[in-house]
């Protein structure tokens, strides 16, 4: 039997059967059944997979499962609050921001790690720290203009 450990996950502490050395986004997604994160790459470049390891954002393909252990982990899933909309997510969808939307759930969280760090980001800012994520339709101008939206 492989090692386990506890990780808490969206607010709820899950136990996690799976080695500590198992990526995060695979035991989010086989093992726990929360879907949001995406496998893109694999390899930490392209930002599809982000999720909060306590108020940091990571790519979660890159992450070894163990580092989650005994801390908190946020995924698109545990965004919203109290039935609302988080304002990040809110301000996606007046803006339009997604297409496909494969990437969106990396974006949301990235965006609500910018925006609890730096409330009021310049666009040289917001390129900047969210260089990690790429859109493969393109729609970097309505997610510069998601993240003005939620920190109005
Ligand atoms: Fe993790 Fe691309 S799937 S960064």
């Amino acid at each position: 039997m492989e090692p386990g450990f506890t990780v808490t996950v969206n607010g709820v502490a899950r136990e996690v059967a799976a080695g500590p050395e198992r990526s995060l986004l695979e035991v989010l997604r086989e093992e726990l059944g929360i879907t949001g994160p995406k496998l893109g790459c694999g390899e930490g470049m392209c930002g599809a997979c982000t999720v909060l390891l306590g108020r940091r954002a990571v790519t979660a393909c890159t992450t070894p499962a163990g580092e989650a252990a005994g801390h908190r982990v946020t995924t698109v899933e545990g965004l919203a609050e109290d039935g609302l909309l988080h304002p990040v997510q809110q301000a996606w969808m007046e803006t339009g921001a997604m297409q496909c939307g494969y990437c969106t759930p990396g974006w949301l969280t990235g965006c609500a790690a910018l925006l609890a760090r730096v409330p009021h980001p310049d666009d040289a800012r917001i390129d900047a720290e969210l260089a990690g994520h790429v859109c493969r339709c393109c729609t970097y101008p309505r997610i510069r203009a998601a993240v003005h939206r939620a920190a109005e």
